[in-house]
């Protein structure tokens, strides 16, 4: 009798939910490749990605079948990257990224880099979402590193405006010591608001530093530098008001519960 229960739910559990049995196929068998293998070494670079921690496995960007066990099966429809039908070849890598980061693909569109990418009529052609963030290890730059990342096209041999490198880090300078501003003002409207204060001007002020922020992150894959530092700026003049309202509430009244 107990035989048969066993038997009974290890059948219906692999009838019924095959797929759940054996995982993503894509990330069973390839976790097993050899790393000197394209297919071993793609896995380890995804692994630990931001990805694999969002659970964003290879399926979603290359296609393919998970829940089949042999490649044959498992990889139909998963094409080269070379191949213009690919979801993965260079101009189409936009859309693919786009079906989960709308508001970055939305103003990379508009840009110069997307026409120089889809146009192919340049000597460079333009970069795509993963010529900066890498494909499988997917990463943000920063500051510190992003210079040499445009360099690669915009440097003195192209005479593709080699002035980009230095504008850029500087930009993203400024960019990141907004945001620890925003983040520092909001800090004390917090204290001061827990004191009992009233904060309503420099709270509003804190709203409108937060807004123009998070529109010049959004406008950062237009690449339009004058767009980006005037809202960078905008944020930043917001986020000192709310600071110095909050100082004062703080230091005017001080022992007010
Ligand atoms: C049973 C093993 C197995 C399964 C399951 C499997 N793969 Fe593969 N895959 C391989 C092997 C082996 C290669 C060849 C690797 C190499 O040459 O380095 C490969 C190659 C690839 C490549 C490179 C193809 C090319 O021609 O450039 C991609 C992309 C890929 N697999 C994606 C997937 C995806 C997506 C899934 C799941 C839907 C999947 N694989 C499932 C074993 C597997
Ligand atoms: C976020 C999307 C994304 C995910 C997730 C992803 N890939 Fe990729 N993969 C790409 C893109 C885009 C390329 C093309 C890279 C290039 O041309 O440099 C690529 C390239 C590859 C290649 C090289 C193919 C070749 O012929 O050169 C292999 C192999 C591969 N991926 C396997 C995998 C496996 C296995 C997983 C899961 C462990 C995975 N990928 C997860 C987007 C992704
Ligand atoms: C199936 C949905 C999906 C696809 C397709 C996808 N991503 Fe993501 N991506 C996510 C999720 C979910 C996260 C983690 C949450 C977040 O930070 O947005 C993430 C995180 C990121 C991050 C880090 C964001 C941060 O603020 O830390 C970058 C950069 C990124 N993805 C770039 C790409 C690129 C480039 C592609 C195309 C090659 C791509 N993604 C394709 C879902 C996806
Ligand atoms: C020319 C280089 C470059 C290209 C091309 C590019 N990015 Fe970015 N991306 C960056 C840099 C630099 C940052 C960091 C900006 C910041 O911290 O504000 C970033 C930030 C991000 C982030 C983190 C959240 C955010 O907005 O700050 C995501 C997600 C992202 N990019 C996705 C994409 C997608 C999707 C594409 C293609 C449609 C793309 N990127 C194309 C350079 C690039
Ligand atoms: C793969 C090559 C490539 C990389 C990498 C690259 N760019 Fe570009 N970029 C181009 C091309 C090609 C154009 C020219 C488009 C045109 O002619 O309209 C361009 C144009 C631009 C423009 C418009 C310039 C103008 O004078 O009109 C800006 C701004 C820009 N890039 C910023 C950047 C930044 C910032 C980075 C690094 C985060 C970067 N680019 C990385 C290829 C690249």
């Amino acid at each position: 009798m107990d035989v048969f229960i066993v038997i009974f739910s290890i059948l219906f559990f692999f009838t019924v939910f095959p797929a759940a049995a054996m995982g993503n196929s894509c990330i069973g068998c390839h976790s097993k490749l050899d790393q000197k293998m394209a297919g071993g070494k793609a896995f380890y670079n995804w692994k630990d990605s931001v990805h694999d921690k969002a659970g964003v496995t290879c399926d979603r960007c290359h296609g393919g079948n998970p829940a089949a066990g042999v490649p044959g099966k498992a990889h139909a429809g998963v094409l080269k990257p070379a191949d213009p039908g690919s979801k993965v070849h260079m101009s189409n890598v936009p859309t693919l990224c786009g079906e989960c980061h709308q508001t970055q693909w939305k103003e990379f569109t508009f840009s110069s880099h997307y026409k120089a990418l889809i146009s192919y009529g340049g000597k460079i052609p333009g970069p795509t979402c993963i010529t900066c963030h890498g494909s499988m290890h997917t990463a943000i730059l920063s500051p510190d590193n992003v210079a040499e990342a445009c360099r690669r096209c915009h440097n003195p041999e192209s005479r593709l405006s080699p002035n980009i490198p230095v504008e850029a880090h500087a930009t993203l300078d400024l960019i990141f010591y907004a945001k620890n501003t925003v983040k520092w003002s909001g800090e004390f409207v917090t204290l001061a608001r827990e004191k009992g204060y009233p904060v309503t001007d420099a709270a509003a002020a804190l709203k409108q530093a937060e807004e123009k922020f998070r529109l010049a992150e959004i406008k950062w894959h237009s690449f339009d530098f004058h767009e980006i530092l005037k809202l960078v700026d905008e944020s930043y003049e917001a986020a000192k008001k709310a600071k110095r309202l909050a100082d004062l509430e703080l230091s005017e009244k001080p022992g007010k519960p």
